[in-house]
């Protein structure tokens, strides 16, 4: 079988992850959720007591840091599993932060390709398509409106238990979209060669044929 790489960027909750594991299943492929690093490298920091506005202090904490995606979403941090706190709204509002500073990028990007090496994969982010696999057989930026997003967001949190109010909630996608897009390294754009799509009118599975199908328009799969 040949070996695939689909990049899959966008905004904030555009519904990339779902979307993502469920094309990887599909396909047999492996699903790597890059955010879910930042999001795990964030909660060390702040479990640390360390300011996440602070570059140079949280940048030393890069030789303590490992981290592990499992194939049941398990995400595990220096031998804490932080499966569930990374989804917390306090790592939320702080995790563009960490995800501004270059040195903790090019560290969590160095994993990010290991972890593509030889398999089929799918991996999501806000760079993947431009500076993690530039080479992906398939780009895809997918996007939706910020009311969309929120909803879809707010909704994932109610059922996962993760206390939060709508609103809180559309300002954390507009600010993280804000600081993601205006960052100087690695910014969130779509790649040249990348395929837009609108997630706003269409549900999961819309979304899900419609990634497959540019999946196999492209590499026949
Ligand atoms: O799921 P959601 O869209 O809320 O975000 P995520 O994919 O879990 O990513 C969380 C944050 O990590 C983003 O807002 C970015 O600040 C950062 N991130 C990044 O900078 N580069 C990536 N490849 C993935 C995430």
């Amino acid at each position: 079988m040949k070996k695939v790489v689909v990049a899959i960027d966008g905004p904030a909750a555009a519904g990339k992850s779902t979307v993502s594991k469920a094309v990887a299943k599909i396909l047999g492929y492996t699903y790597i959720d890059t955010g879910a690093m930042y999001r795990a490298f964030t909660s060390y920091i702040l479990d640390k007591g360390v300011d996440p506005k602070n570059e140079s202090e949280c940048v030393k904490l890069i030789p303590e840091v490992s981290i592990n995606l499992y194939p049941d979403g398990k995400v595990m941090c220096s031998g804490k599993d932080v499966t569930r706190v990374i989804r917390e709204p306090l790592v939320s509002s702080n995790v563009s932060y960490i995800a501004s500073y270059k040195d903790i990028r090019l560290a969590l990007v160095e994993l990010q390709r290991k972890m593509a090496g030889e398999q089929s994969v799918v991996m999501d982010g806000r760079d993947i398509g431009t500076y993690v696999l530039p080479n992906a057989d398939v780009k895809i930026f997918m996007v939706a409106s910020v009311k969309e997003r929120a909803d879809r967001r707010y909704k994932e949190n109610m059922e996962k238990g993760i206390a939060c109010t709508y609103e809180e909630i559309v300002a954390d996608v507009e600010k993280r979209d804000r600081i993601d897009s205006s960052r100087a390294f690695a910014p969130l754009k779509p790649a040249e060669d990348s395929i837009r799509l609108d997630t706003s009118n269409i549900n999961i599975d819309e979304s899900i044929a419609a990634v497959l199908k540019i999946i196999r328009d492209k590499v026949g799969e």
